[in-house]
């Protein structure tokens, strides 16, 4: 596949507090589903939408996150000495060699939009991806960014990824008004962020999936803070739609929530029961539960 989505912004450096007491002093990023933490999966999508540099935007108490992608040199010697073959090449393979990682602090937690512009200097003038990895997407065959990815190939505009959302949920998102739509893609004509279900244009939801041109820092040092306090990269999207246009991408896939503990509990049970080792033999157990 042919794109130019060569760096992908991950925004790690929120508190999250609805999953506490777990996120405590474990980032949420790095609670597993089945067998591996949230940002493996993130940036598993991320290398099959072609990127080659993961930027992470992180504060303090994510150091896991960092480790988790270097080297462990105590793991791997002790792994490699008592022959745990399998076990050493995926330690080794968390991530393909020609990729690299790059860590920013966000120095406060002033906002979504402005972690993502915490990456400007990093990004430069490329078009980039941003994915929160609590929200976890199984596109099948191709993942949900390598799908926005082939579509900005071939013309050329932000993309945000949506779903239909509960009305009662509009103020848990950000959420578009669009035109009509054409197959999974409509021209957005505004996007407004947490609105009340009575002030909602709609009910599709932004989900945590981008790829925008780098036009949006310009716009987000702009952007003062809005609702809640924060600076929200919603705000700064609705100046690029009216600057340059976005068009919102119905993604093929089902997300989990994992930022949510329900979310979380369903994302696990259905990766388990589709994971090549473990599914049959959960499946029975499930089986065996009476509810
Ligand atoms: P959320 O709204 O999910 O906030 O942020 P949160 O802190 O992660 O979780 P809760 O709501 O307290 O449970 C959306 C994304 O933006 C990042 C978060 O890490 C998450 O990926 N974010 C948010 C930042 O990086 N910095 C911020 O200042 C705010």
């Amino acid at each position: 596949m042919t794109n130019n989505i060569r760096k992908v912004v991950f925004p790690v450096a929120g508190l999250g507090t609805r999953f506490l007491p777990a996120t405590k002093a474990v980032p949420k990023e790095m609670l597993p589903v089945v067998d591996r933490p949230l940002i493996q999966y993130a940036a598993e999508e991320a290398v099959a939408a072609g990127a080659k540099e993961l930027i992470f935007i992180t504060r303090s108490g994510k150091q896991e996150i960092e480790d988790h992608f270097d080297a462990n040199y105590e793991l791997q010697s002790e792994l490699a000495k008592s022959g745990k073959d399998e076990l050493l090449k995926m330690v080794n393979e968390v991530l393909p060699e020609d990729v690299s990682c790059v860590f920013v602090r966000q120095p406060q937690a002033l906002g979504l939009g402005h972690a993502v512009l915490c990456a400007k200097h990093v990004v430069g003038d490329d078009p980039f991806g941003i994915i929160l990895p609590d929200d976890l997407i199984d596109g099948g065959e191709t993942p949900c960014l390598a799908q926005m990815a082939a579509i900005f190939a071939e013309q050329g505009n932000s993309l945000v990824a949506v779903e239909a959302v509960a009305h009662e949920d509009t103020d848990k998102y950000g959420i578009v008004d669009a035109e009509r739509p054409r197959g999974r893609l409509a021209r957005m004509k505004g996007i407004v962020e947490k609105p009340a279900p009575a002030d909602a244009p709609s009910t599709m939801g932004v989900v945590g999936r981008y790829l925008l041109t780098p036009r949006i820092f310009q716009l987000l040092e702009e952007t003062t803070p809005g609702s809640g306090g924060e600076i929200q990269l919603t705000d700064a999207i609705a100046r690029l739609l009216e600057e340059e246009g976005v068009m919102a991408y119905s993604f093929a896939g089902k997300r989990y929530d994992c930022g949510t503990k329900l979310g979380f509990l369903q994302a696990n049970v259905e990766y388990a029961l589709k994971h090549p080792k473990l599914g049959e033999e959960f499946r029975d157990y499930l089986q065996t539960l009476t509810y």
